[in-house]
């Protein structure tokens, strides 16, 4: 079964300044399934965080549907939009999103806290997350405290905690060294060899290579897709790279 589907997604953004109108996302469609781990590439402006955003419902679209497991985000009213996020939905943004004043534990058990669990289900959740993500050993510091990588794995444990339908994540190695991109690449692999379904925007060709299909969006258009087969991570990169040339063919700048 499909877990998502996007019909005919359309955004346009209406600008502060002289009243024009920018279209970022034309008419977008595709469907992802369940145990799916899908990449989002294009260049810088094609459209691709406000695609995420709205799939996260942490934006509304101009016309189109987005549809979860059957179900239309329309037909969601607002004030029950937070709770229907942090049930279905695991977020990784690229400049983390942690709170200052709270520690890496209290920052991963968030959405926790706000859905009410008790401290017992909260504890037993964190344990063996922290120890997979190596953050056993941070968890009473401050987001000040730790590093770029070590922020990025707090965000990473957030958006899993919860096991979420779908995790959404916006360029998750954008800011971190080969190293720490790693540890995160590794991370979303082992979550989609457990039947997790990930959505990742990417710059990054190497991370695009560790999906199981990438999709190239284009000027707000979807304008191919990629899927691994059987691939190795390094076959699926040669063909990602080729991919990537054709679509910036035009002198369209890949970031
Ligand atoms: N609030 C807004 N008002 C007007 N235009 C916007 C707004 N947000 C984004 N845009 C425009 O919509 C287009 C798509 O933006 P978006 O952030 O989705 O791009 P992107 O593919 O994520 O780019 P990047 O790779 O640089 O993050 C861009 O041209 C951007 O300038
Ligand atoms: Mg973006």
């Amino acid at each position: 079964m499909e877990l998502l589907q996007v019909k005919n997604l359309k955004k346009v953004y209406n600008t502060r300044l002289g009243g024009q109108q920018f279209t970022a996302l034309k008419s977008v469609s595709f469907e992802i399934s369940k145990g799916e781990f899908v990449a989002i590439m294009g260049a810088s402006g094609s459209g691709k965080t406000t695609l995420l955003n709205i799939i996260a419902s942490l934006d509304k679209a101009t016309g189109g549907d987005i549809i979860l497991e059957g179900k239309s985000l329309k037909e969601i009213k607002d004030r029950e939009l937070s709770a229907f996020r942090r049930k279905n939905l695991g977020f990784v943004f690229q400049d983390f999103n942690l709170l200052d004043t709270f520690s890496v534990k209290d920052n991963i058990l968030l959405p926790l806290v706000l859905s009410g669990e008790n401290i017992d289900t909260m504890e037993n959740k964190l344990k063996p997350l922290a120890l997979r993500l190596g953050l056993e050993h941070l968890l009473h510091k401050f987001p000040y405290e730790v590093s770029g990588g070590e922020k990025q794995r707090t965000a990473m444990a957030r958006a899993v905690i919860t096991e979420p339908k779908l995790i959404l994540a916006d360029e998750p190695t954008g800011a971190l060294d080969s190293k720490a991109s790693a540890k995160v690449l590794s991370l979303f692999e082992e979550l989609h060899q457990n039947g997790q379904t990930i959505m990742m925007v990417t710059h990054s060709s190497m991370a695009a290579s560790h999906a199981s299909r990438v999709l190239f969006i284009k000027d707000g258009e979807l304008f191919s897709q990629l899927y691994r087969g059987k691939d190795t991570n390094r076959e699926f990169f040669d063909k990602i790279v080729s991919n990537l040339s054709v679509l910036s063919e035009g002198g369209v700048d890949i970031g």
